[in-house]
């Protein structure tokens, strides 16, 4: 046993050493920062979690821990004893936020000692994520993680903190379970006492949920694991974390109201910023035509307008026979284009190719007409009235693009976005919220040929729409509210279906026979009938707002231990065969 340990115990973390600390003795253990040397005297930046502070081993003071001090390398522990003194002056290092100060030691133990680390955490620009993954260790000692990390436990504890005010009761619900569909592939477990059987890791709790509500527990929530096989990117991960709540007897402004004070309790607690209240909400179907996507960054303008109607006519054949097939010709309007060279606007089509557009077309505005390849094809009557439409004065930019109205809305609403980061239209500090409200109920597959959910199946259709569940079901509107933030959907929930007869028909409007309803979700139909109070609720995306809230730019530095972009763990190196007696025992073979 240390000898240290049982002698002192720290008084400090490292970080917490200011000016008015001078004077005092104190306690610090951590991690070797870094050593310097100099002339005799050595200098350790010490490190724990709560910052760095300079140590100094001074032979004319100490000379044994002096002595001792010179086997130190990076990456040691270290405990040491010692009387905190102003630096002299002008050595004050104003980088620190202990740089007032230093630490004459007088005792010191290396509590163990560090390979070379594999790099150096003040210099992590260079080094691949893949090796600070396998070392995550290492990496998650870095005060930046570190911090996301804080901040992520104080999100959770101020959700509590409010959730917990606010009557909610924080309810576990099974991992083992079965299919729940949220859209994605199933992570399945084998069952071991029932051979050939499954489980599935739950791809949300939204069936317990809803069970919980028609048990009476009135107010539910759980900062829980989801689990979804589905294809990662920057903001996902197969396991992430939801904050999960449902509630009873509400209406959609129930719901919205008491999760935007949320909202509000957790931005103010955990980063000091007051949110205005209540969040705009922009319909799916203005998101949509406005800016070519269901989870709308509002931070800046760009906004897409349609000009199929002007162009159609046009003697310009492409757009014609493009607008004659069904397409549609669509634009979005820089004000001030000088920040766009011509090779910039010739190599936006490769940036629009990668959302399946075959072309793109651009316009310089001047006062007397346009800079563009397509000017000579169009009527000055045409060149007018789109100026008129897209509001473009002298120095604008405008840029067009034919084609299907899906892949139209998705090459400019992703080129939106890259024009605003290339041109600097995003104020950094902004937080723009919205809800998105009024979603279709269903969407049609074109890979499965069917209807499928918008959300999930249990989101109750609009009451007055629910007649055209057969008849006309792309018709139908769904009680279900997005929010989003930045750009980002961090969280969504609906109204829920509180009626069998309701229920069944989603199921049947989805294309699942009588017995294919029953196999899956028997027991909520059969729930269904002994008194379900009407209900709904919400997740949000912890990880996606700790995301945000950091500033981080992907989902990884705020999961302690994440996975790749191919779902495995450099760390452990999950996932990985098992033997085949493991196998036997599940009655597993594998097949290729
Ligand atoms: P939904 O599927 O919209 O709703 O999920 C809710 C929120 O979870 C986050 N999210 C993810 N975050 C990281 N990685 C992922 N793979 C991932 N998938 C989703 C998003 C999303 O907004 N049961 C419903 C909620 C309800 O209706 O109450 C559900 O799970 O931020
Ligand atoms: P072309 O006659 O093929 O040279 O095309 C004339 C102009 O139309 C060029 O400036 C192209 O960039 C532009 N263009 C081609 N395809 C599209 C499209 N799908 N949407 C918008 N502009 C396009």
């Amino acid at each position: 046993m240390s000898d240290f340990l049982t002698k002192r115990k720290r008084t400090h973390y490292c970080g917490d050493l200011n000016a008015s600390h001078a004077g005092q003795e104190v306690v610090l253990m951590g991690w070797t920062h870094r050593r310097r040397d100099h002339g005799g005297v050595v200098f350790v930046d010490l490190r724990d979690r709560g910052g760095l502070v300079q140590v100094v081993f001074n032979p004319d003071i100490h000379p044994s821990c002096h002595a001792e001090a010179g086997r130190i390398r990076s990456e040691f522990v270290l405990a040491v004893h010692g009387l905190v003194r102003r630096r002299p002056e002008g050595m004050e290092n104003p980088d620190l936020e202990t740089g007032d100060v230093e630490v004459m030691v007088d005792e010191l133990e290396i509590m163990n000692e560090s390979k070379t680390p594999p790099f150096v955490l003040d210099q992590m620009t260079e080094i691949s994520e893949n090796i600070r993954l396998k070392y995550r260790y290492i990496d998650l000692r870095r005060a930046e993680i570190q911090r996301n990390l804080i901040l992520r436990s104080n999100v959770a504890a101020a959700t509590r903190d409010y959730l917990h005010g606010e009557g909610f009761i924080e309810i576990e619900t099974p991992f083992l379970t079965k299919s729940t569909p949220e859209g994605a592939r199933d992570y399945l477990v084998p069952s071991r006492v029932n051979p050939g059987t499954f489980y599935a890791l739950p791809q949300s709790p939204q069936i317990f949920k809803q069970l919980l509500m028609i048990s009476g527990f009135d107010r539910y929530f759980q900062i829980v694991k989801c689990f979804r096989d589905e294809d990662l990117r920057a903001d996902r991960q197969p396991e992430f974390t939801q904050i999960d709540v449902e509630m009873s007897f509400v209406t959609e402004e129930d719901v919205i109201r008491i999760m935007e004070g949320m909202i509000a309790h957790l931005f103010r607690t955990c980063l000091g910023r007051e949110l205005p209240l209540p969040f705009p909400h922009i319909s799916y179907r203005d998101a949509i035509s406005r800016f070519g996507k269901d989870n709308p960054d509002l931070r800046f303008g760009l906004e897409l307008r349609d000009l199929t109607e002007i162009l159609k006519g046009s003697g310009f054949k492409l757009f014609a026979e493009i607008a004659a097939g069904g397409g549609v010709i669509q634009a979005i309007k820089i004000d001030d284009g000088k920040g766009l060279s011509r090779k910039d606007l010739d190599d936006l089509k490769d940036f629009v190719a990668q959302y399946a557009a075959n072309g793109l077309a651009w316009a310089r505005v001047n006062p007397d007409g346009w800079t563009s390849p397509i000017f000579k094809f169009l009527t000055p009557e045409e060149v007018a009235a789109i100026n008129r439409k897209m509001d473009a004065h002298a120095g604008a930019v405008i840029i067009f693009l034919a084609d299907s109205p899906s892949v139209v809305r998705d090459a400019l609403g992703n080129l939106r976005i890259h024009l605003a980061k290339k041109l600097g239209l995003i104020d950094p500090k902004a937080l723009v919220f919205t809800w998105v409200t009024e979603f279709p109920l269903f969407e049609f597959s074109e890979k499965e040929k069917r209807f499928v959910s918008t959300h999930h199946p249990f989101t109750s259709p609009v009451l007055e729409e629910v007649p055209f569940i057969e008849s006309d079901p792309g018709k139908v509107h769904a009680r279900a509210y997005d929010l989003v933030l930045n750009g980002s959907e961090i969280g969504g929930g609906s109204i829920r279906i509180h009626r069998k007869e309701v229920q069944s028909l989603i199921f049947k409007a989805l294309g699942f026979g009588e017995e294919d309803a029953r196999n899956k979700f028997g027991f909520l139909l059969d729930a269904l009938e002994y008194g379900t109070p009407p209900h709904g609720g919400i997740a949000f995306g912890l990880d996606r707002m700790v995301m945000l809230m950091t500033g981080a730019e992907s989902i990884r530095d705020v999961i302690a231990f994440p996975k790749t972009q191919k779902a495995s763990c450099l760390l452990t190196d999950a996932p990985s065969p098992v033997g085949v007696e493991q196998l036997m025992e599940l009655s597993l073979k594998i097949a290729t």
